[in-house]
């Protein structure tokens, strides 16, 4: 493994700060090769996409390499990318759309270790279509979500099934394959929000079987927007309301308006700098990106581990979630002291590392944590052992005092 933080981190100048960034699940830090291509976009000629003018087809390439690095990212393919402004928005739009072949007697499952954008928005659409909507619950012990518990929510009436691919609090990665497989079995669709996964893993979206796959660019060092990707052939077979004039193409039709250029040759690179995050890796850019995310994916375990040994010395500790499989992110509550303070008490020493539910609403509440939830520490490319130490030795000076 050739995975050089220091060299990494020199990428990022919003880390000269000094301050130790422990808030990535919420959104990754920035680097220069980003912010260039967004304003090397902007300063560029560029108009409406075209092929005619030389700043049509600025425009056009862009959003042409746009799709073929996120294809590259999670395995799909191009013309199955749609952009969108964020995932909560692609999935109101996709739930709107998807569910309108639903009806009374249809059946719809979700989980409560989701963040709620992935819970609400189909529960709504079921209800405006009269669906019956089930739960698949997490064990709030162990914070698994077993595909035992999935599948006994299946039945020949599921139409639609969303799983998270992991808990943006307690880390918990379900095991998608064999979630997707069960839900194949009874006909239904397959829809994975991998917002939180994608960052921490490689992907294969065809391995995985999901139908629906969904990121955001803002958690993995890109610009803020997010990305829904399935087969081509399955976006053709829905029919979204849309403009008159705009195309019937897909993924066009799913993409609402005109593309934000800037934002998407941003996201673009911050995929060919997570293709680079190990010097070693080496071919194509989808194989660069898995060798880099398998380089990415040891580094932060190892960095896991050292912080889950070092935090149970600190007095009062309580860790929620032991998942087997599971991202770096840890969510943790100190004694008696209300969440909201220690968050404070570490932003006062420069430490990033909020205390909410996060929106996993439904998962902070089954832990016993109502709306408050807890404090999250989460781990990002950046992240070296001594911001863990400083996180650590912080949390020991305030759970003394
Ligand atoms: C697992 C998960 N899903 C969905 C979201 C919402 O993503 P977006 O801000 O792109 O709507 C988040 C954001 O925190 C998340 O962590």
């Amino acid at each position: 493994m050739a995975y050089n933080v220091e060299k990494i981190r020199a990428d990022f100048p919003s880390l000269y700060s000094g301050t130790a960034f422990f808030d990535g699940p919420g959104g990754s830090q920035t680097p220069t090769p980003v912010a260039q291509a967004i304003s090397h976009a902007l300063i560029s000629p560029l108009s409406n996409r075209g092929v005619t003018t030389e700043s049509e087809r600025n425009a056009n390439e862009i959003v042409l390499e746009y799709r073929s690095a996120v294809a590259d990212l999670v395995g799909g393919e191009a013309k199955g990318v749609v952009y969108g402004r964020s995932w909560t928005q692609l999935v109101y739009d996709f739930s709107r759309t998807i569910s309108k072949s639903w009806g009374p007697g249809d059946e719809i499952v979700v989980s409560n270790l989701d963040h709620d954008s992935n819970v609400r928005p189909w529960i709504q659409a079921a209800e405006a279509r009269g669906a019956t909507v089930k739960w698949a619950k997490f064990d709030t012990t162990t914070g698994e979500l077993s595909v035992e518990e999935v599948a006994n929510q299946l039945s020949n009436k599921t139409k639609f099934v969303s799983i998270t691919g992991a808990s943006n609090v307690i880390g918990t990665k379900p095991n998608l394959s064999a979630i997707g497989k069960e839900v194949h079995k009874v006909g239904a669709l397959f829809a994975v929000d991998g917002v939180h996964l994608t960052p921490h893993a490689p992907i294969d979206v065809k391995a995985i079987g999901a139908d629906f796959f969904g990121f955001s660019s803002y958690k993995m060092l890109g610009p803020h927007c997010g990305s829904m990707i399935a087969d081509p052939a399955l976006l053709e077979s829905l029919h979204n309301d849309k403009l008159l004039p705009s195309t019937m193409d897909v993924p066009e039709r799913f993409e609402f308006g005109t593309l934000p250029y800037e934002i998407m040759a941003g996201a673009t690179a911050a995929i060919n700098y997570t293709a680079g995050l190990d010097a070693a890796a080496a071919g194509t850019r989808r194989e660069k990106i898995l060798f880099s995310m398998n380089s990415l994916d040891e580094y932060e375990q190892e960095l896991f581990a050292h912080l889950r040994r070092e935090i149970t010395s600190i007095p009062g500790i309580t860790c929620f979630g032991s998942a087997t499989d599971r991202t770096p992110t840890l969510f943790f509550q100190l004694g008696n002291k209300a969440s909201v303070d220690v968050y404070k008490a570490l932003a006062q020493r420069n430490i990033n590392a909020p205390a909410s539910n996060f929106y996993a609403l439904e998962c902070s509440r089954a832990l016993g944590l109502g709306d408050t939830g807890a404090v999250r520490a989460g781990l990002a490319p950046y992240t070296t052992k001594d911001d863990v130490d400083r996180l650590v030795g912080a949390l020991d000076e305030i759970a003394r005092s």
